[in-house]
């Protein structure tokens, strides 16, 4: 089920973060973007200064420590990689009450995981959320854990929604998510890069072949969101008989293109789930 584009999040939402790191700040430059937090509601705290430094630029409220992002908001967002997340939870567990959600966006590490370190009944949400939330772009995934209150996923799918699209699911799914949209962002910038290479090998400047590769991924991923067309369908459109782009396509097939990215989701899934059966932290 996708989450429709919310209007609003209510005013005086608090949000906070734990890890202001790539994903951290992604997600937090992204609403601030959006307009949908206020970012003095918004409190941040990391280990790291010089992450802190670069996000106190937006506005947002620098917190003493994990457990005063605890106190000062109702969602706690832990953006720490996945070993830290137990390190975490057991530094917060004494201020965590009823009111707080918190929301996990690390791979690999499960709702059980992160429930039985934390209070009986702690309202948990598990999220795999990617990159491009910056940029208002962002593909997330969301799914409740055995404590949420009714309206919980809702707000949660409409903070992510503000940054993109956000669908809603079983947690089976997650690592599946991870393999596709989650570490995705990364095989489409290789695929960029390998494009504007071949225009610079073809005689183009760099820059202007970066621009052109990076429009056309974009375009080509909206023409799939938009027409509702299969993508394959759009394919066969722009390759005409005898012409340039079947040549291309040719090539492709050759190289084993489809099937690499095939294989690049597997791997990625079946690396997300090696990190669900350790206990974070090995
Ligand atoms: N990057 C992605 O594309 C992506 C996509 C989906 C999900 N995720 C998930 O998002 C999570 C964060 O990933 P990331 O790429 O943003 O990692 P990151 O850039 O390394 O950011 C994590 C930040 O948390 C800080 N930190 C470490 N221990 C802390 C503690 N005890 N208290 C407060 N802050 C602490 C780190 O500081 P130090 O540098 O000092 O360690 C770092 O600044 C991961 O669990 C990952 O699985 C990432």
């Amino acid at each position: 089920m996708a989450s429709e584009k919310p209007s609003k999040l209510p005013d005086d939402i608090t949000l906070g973060f734990i890890g202001a790191g790539k994903m951290g700040k992604a997600i937090c430059g992204g609403l601030i973007n959006a307009g949908m937090v206020k970012p003095r509601n918004i409190s941040v705290h990391d280990r790291n200064t010089n992450m802190l430094d670069s996000i106190r630029g937006l506005g947002v409220t620098i917190a003493k420590d994990n457990g005063d992002v605890v106190r000062r908001s109702q969602f706690v967002i832990l953006a720490v990689k996945p070993h830290i997340v137990p390190i975490v939870l057991k530094e917060i567990n004494r201020v965590v009450e009823p009111n707080n959600l918190i929301v996990s966006i690390a791979a690999g590490v499960t709702i059980a995981t992160i429930e039985n370190l934390l209070p009986a009944k702690t309202r948990v949400i598990r999220v795999m959320p990617n990159t491009p939330a910056l940029v208002q772009t962002g593909a997330a995934y969301v799914s409740p854990g055995t404590s949420v209150k009714e309206g919980d996923v809702d707000l949660v799918a409409e903070i992510f929604s503000s940054v993109g699209i956000c669908e809603v699911g079983r947690e089976e799914l997650l690592d599946a998510i991870t393999g596709l949209s989650g570490s995705g962002p990364a095989y489409i910038y290789a695929a960029i890069e390998a494009m504007a290479d071949g225009g610079v090998k073809m005689g183009l400047p760099r820059d202007m072949a970066q621009r052109l590769a990076a429009q056309t991924a974009m375009g080509a991923a909206k023409m799939v969101l938009e027409t509702g067309k299969h993508p394959g369908l759009l394919k066969d459109e722009v390759c005409s008989p005898g012409g340039t782009t079947i040549a291309a396509m040719h090539r492709l097939e050759k190289g084993g293109f489809r099937g690499a990215l095939i294989d690049a989701i597997e791997a990625a899934t079946l690396r997300s789930q090696e990190l669900g059966t350790k206990s974070p932290g090995e």
